[in-house]
């Protein structure tokens, strides 16, 4: 099967590139680069499996899904702050962007999109927690909103064209290959913060909670979407929550050192706290296998032979 990857240099992408490498699949990535690194895919690009293009999902060439079976979804505008301060720009990518992908999958007779949604970001303020995929969505942020309305294209192209679809609505995403140096992925800033000898800054009291989930264990996910999941949304989380205060008392054990975050004002756009309810995803097998603490050993681990390397 031939399968392309957008966003497939990017963190969950390329992560992603590599479980289907291994899985047999050929694998396309297509990204801009704009936060996507190639080093991300350093081991992909030894196989003889592997494509990359270098590419803008608003400018997409249709011609590059000529032979593709299915398509993995990950390009998108991540920053929840840039969406506030260039919400046109957020559009453009992730509305515009997909609407282009969509277009081209009708044309070229593409069967299956499986799409990188936000359960930290759709839902916007609880009304229950865990957020069921029933919660109401009324996300508070442009990225909120545009990854959403991402959605109702995807279902819309299912109902006029046939094309099969799986959301997988992912909770805070941590490991190997995020951006420590980024604005999104609060557990990769930290350690690598507390590394190199500086203080994590929590926005507002720390009290926020998000549910977070490895890398690995979303990867997992999107190999049920691709094999056991048709025509839906599923929350791909840990299903538990945890507060960012609690995040630093992890960090503290793990690393042996008392921290002593420094504090600044709370973001706008995000909410206070969120968790998913996994039940419909675990029906299927979906197993989150990473805690917290083992999970954080992996992005440590990651972070020094980074270090090394330089
Ligand atoms: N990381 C999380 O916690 C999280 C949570 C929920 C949903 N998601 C979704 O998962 C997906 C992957 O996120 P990530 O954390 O790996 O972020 P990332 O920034 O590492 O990956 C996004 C990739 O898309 C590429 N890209 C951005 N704009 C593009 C464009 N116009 N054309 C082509 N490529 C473009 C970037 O270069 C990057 O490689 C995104 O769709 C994001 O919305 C992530």
């Amino acid at each position: 099967m031939d399968i392309l990857v957008t966003g497939g240099a990017g963190f969950v992408g390329s992560n992603l590139v590599d479980a289907l490498l291994e899985n047999d699949f050929k694998v396309k990535a297509f990204d801009n680069l704009s936060t996507g690194r190639m080093e991300n895919l350093a081991g992909a690009s030894k196989n003889k499996n592997f494509g990359f293009i270098k590419g803008d999902v608003r400018d997409f060439d249709a011609k590059i899904l000529d032979g593709i079976d299915a398509v993995f979804h990950e390009a998108a505008q991540i920053d929840v702050r840039k969406s506030v301060s260039d919400p046109k720009y957020d559009l453009d990518v992730n509305v515009g962007g997909t609407i282009n992908l969509l277009e081209s999958m009708r044309k070229y007779d593409v069967g299956k999109i499986v799409y990188a949604s936000s359960g930290g970001a759709i839902y916007g303020n609880p009304q229950y927690l865990p957020c069921d995929e029933e919660h109401p969505t009324n996300p508070i942020s442009p990225y909120g909103a545009s990854k959403l309305a991402a959605e109702k294209y995807i279902g819309i192209y299912h109902e006029t064209y046939g094309i099969d679809y799986v959301n997988l609505r992912y909770g805070n995403v941590y490991g190997p290959r995020q951006d420590p140096l980024g604005e999104a992925g609060v557990i990769a800033i930290f350690l690598n913060k507390i590394l190199n000898g500086q203080k994590p800054v929590i926005f507002g009291d720390g009290s926020q909670t998000r549910d977070y989930v490895h890398v690995y264990d979303v990867v997992a996910g999107n190999l049920l979407a691709m094999d056991k999941l048709n025509n839906g949304s599923f929350n791909v989380g840990c299903g538990s929550e945890t507060s960012v205060n609690r995040l630093v008392e992890i960090i503290s054990e793990l690393t042996g050192g008392k921290i002593t975050p420094k504090h600044a004002e709370e973001r706008k756009g995000e909410v206070q706290r969120i968790c998913l309810d996994i039940s419909r995803i675990k029906k299927v097998g979906f197993k989150p296998r990473y805690d917290l603490k083992e999970g954080m050993k992996t992005v440590l681990d990651w972070i020094n032979n980074k270090n090394k390397q330089k």
